[in-house]
């Protein structure tokens, strides 16, 4: 059995309660891919268990703090806290959607599992979760209160690259014809769990469409950077008299159209395959006005060095929302650069009300959905940041 023995900073480091050991902060290492392997400070002490990897530049990740070897009896009861969770929240009736298991966050080390109605995706981000993807699924079909039909493994995403890990694209169980149908409230939409972004579909905004169709109703509304359309689909349904949805990827504007006339809102949505960047701009030397804004781009910063790329985009970005919102309107502005910190993106938005000589109130910052928690001692798993604005 492999063992990591970590320097005294990574002792430290790991005494503050985060679970990741970096490969800096290692004295000793050895394992193979992906093994449960004991962790120990450097006088030889326990630490707890991790999984190891040996590309990584994070070397270890915790699973337990214990000293005890976690058996089977551990890992079930860990699925069961998971699932049982989503239960409190609301989140499992069976024709709906909701993330399952949100890796390290859940005590899964790497593993995503996104559940559209009874369809599962899972999304296998390292060593470790590869290693233990077989036994994950069995805790799940014993956790579950409901037989999946089908179920998916889209570990195709470009983190495996850091594990040295080769793209994953197959059905495990069950098979898949055609579009997954999931009901999100009173929505029936489409997912495409093999083509489309992460396992199909973007879970984490789930609460926040709901909050930003509060604000919709009777007017028109711009969804920019919209992807399958669900902040703009719920908008219509909550009222919008006309919403138009902004969105360059060609599978995801299609499926827009798709949930449209599934819900009986072809009328009222129209769908624009464009580059929103300049759209925006476009739309405003028009003098187009729409009562809301919704502005989700894609992550502006990867990593710490991005950051000041990011901050040019984000003031730009909000800076052409502001200038499409009339007095009384309200902009809907999300980032989820994990890179870019809560204070930092209202000082973004600040600078943009600032470019625009507009007044703009934060009447609410949010997050993601609960089903993706945010486990206090990893903060990387906060990085979605929901802005609602009024715009004077
Ligand atoms: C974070 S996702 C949006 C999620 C969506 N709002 C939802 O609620 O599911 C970002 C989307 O922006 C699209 N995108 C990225 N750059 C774009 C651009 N310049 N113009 C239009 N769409 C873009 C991506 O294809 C992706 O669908």
């Amino acid at each position: 059995m492999g063992k990591v023995i970590l320097s005294g900073k990574g002792r430290r480091w790991l005494m503050k309660g985060h679970p990741w050991a970096y490969r800096d902060d290692v004295a000793e290492s050895s394992g193979t891919q992906g093994e449960l392997v004991p962790v120990e400070d450097p006088n030889g002490h326990p630490m707890g268990w991790g999984l190891y990897s040996t590309a990584s530049r994070i070397a270890v990740r915790l699973v337990t703090s214990d000293s005890t070897q976690p058996n089977r009896a551990f890992w079930s009861e860990r699925m069961r806290r998971a699932v049982e969770r989503r239960r409190q929240l609301g989140m499992l009736d069976e024709a709906g959607c909701c993330r399952l298991l949100s890796g390290d966050a859940d005590g899964f080390p790497g593993m995503v599992v996104d559940r559209y109605a009874k369809t599962l995706v899972l999304q296998s981000g390292c060593q470790g979760s590869d290693r233990m993807r077989d036994f994950i699924v069995e805790l799940l079909l014993e956790a579950l209160p409901f037989e999946p039909d089908a179920i998916v493994d889209r570990s195709d995403a470009s983190v495996r690259k850091l594990e040295k890990l080769d793209p994953i694209v197959e059905t495990l169980r069950g098979s898949v014809e055609g579009p997954v149908l999931a009901r999100d409230g009173d929505l029936l939409f489409e997912v495409d769990v093999f083509q489309g972004h992460k396992t199909g579909h973007y879970l984490d905004q789930s609460l926040n469409r709901r909050a930003a169709a509060r604000r919709a109703e009777g007017g028109r509304v711009l969804d920019a950077f919209s992807y399958d359309g669900l902040f703009g689909l719920h908008a219509a349904l909550a009222g919008a008299e006309q919403v138009v949805c902004l969105e360059q990827n060609k599978g995801a504007c299609e499926r827009i159209l798709a949930n449209a006339e599934r819900n009986g809102l072809l009328d009222r949505i129209k769908v624009e395959r464009v580059d929103c960047m300049k759209d925006m701009r476009a739309r405003a030397e028009r003098e187009e006005r729409y009562e809301l804004v919704v502005v989700d781009p894609p992550a502006f910063a990867r990593s710490k060095k991005e950051v000041a790329g990011a901050e040019r985009g984000y003031v730009e970005l909000n800076r052409r929302a502001f200038d499409l919102v009339p007095a009384g309107g309200a902009i809907v502005s999300a980032s989820c650069s994990y890179n870019v910190s809560p204070a930092d993106f209202v000082k973004f938005i600040g600078r943009a009300a600032n470019l625009a000589g507009r007044d703009v109130w934060l009447e609410e910052l949010t997050k993601a959905a609960p089903d993706h928690p945010h486990l206090v001692t990893l903060p990387e798993s906060d990085y979605l940041k929901c802005a609602f604005l009024r715009v004077g």
